[in-house]
């Protein structure tokens, strides 16, 4: 079981690291924008300074071609920022193709936004390091993303997979626990619900009537 956080926000990955239960941290497009980075050289750099702040654990960095030669050197480009940068790959025909690429020259990779079954076997079939279904964007279709997972997960199980599933689009602390439990190995989150798994109210009203009591110990 793996932790990672889903931004491209430095502060929210230090305050994640600081809690000790972090292991990667996935970036696409849209968070990297919300951060302001522009320009080929500021994502680079950006993504450096993430890979560097995560150590060992692993970051993902998209590739923004369709075609089978763009995403295989935009990926060679990103794999060489560090050795933590994982190659995130669309779930696209040309994508596929790459992730035989990335697989042959020993780069992690991730296919992204799965929202079928059939996108998990050709997860497996491509020897993928992570594949990853947008659990949040299935839901809010009105379908049942954790299930998507469970489909996957069994799939994998039954043939003995080793691709991992990330469960990603994680809109609550609820799907990260679902998704856990019927079979991610990761889960990638934005930090609000990563803290929202420490939040319950016995807890605080647990915690307050502790202290209160505690005072009377006093002498
Ligand atoms: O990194 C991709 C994914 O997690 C997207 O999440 O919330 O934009 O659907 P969201």
């Amino acid at each position: 079981m793996k932790f990672f956080i889903d931004t491209a926000n430095v502060a929210h990955i230090r305050q994640a690291l600081d809690l000790g239960i972090l292991d990667g941290v996935t970036t696409n497009p849209s968070l990297m924008a919300k951060e302001g980075i522009k320009g080929e050289r500021a994502v680079l750099q950006h993504y450096k300074t993430i890979a560097d702040l995560l150590g060992d654990g692993d970051v993902s960095a998209e590739v923004l071609a369709t075609d089978y030669e763009g995403i295989v050197r935009e990926g060679e480009t990103l794999a060489e920022i560090a050795d933590n940068i994982v190659v995130k790959v669309p779930m696209i025909k040309d994508g596929i193709k790459a992730i035989r690429y990335f697989y042959g020259a020993g780069h992690t990779h991730q296919l992204y936004a799965c929202f079928l079954g059939r996108t998990g076997y050709f997860g497996c079939q491509s020897e993928v390091t992570y594949v990853s279904p947008f659990i949040g964007r299935i839901d809010d279709s009105n379908w049942d993303g954790v299930q998507l997972i469970e489909q996957i997960a069994g799939i994998y199980t039954t043939h003995g997979i080793a691709t991992e599933i990330l469960a990603a689009s994680i809109r609550n602390p609820l799907h990260i626990i679902r998704s856990f439990e019927v079979g991610a190995d990761v889960v990638t989150c934005p930090l609000d619900s990563i803290m929202g798994l420490l939040k319950h109210p016995l807890t605080d009203i647990g915690l307050a009537k502790f202290l209160e009591d505690a005072q009377k110990m006093k002498d």
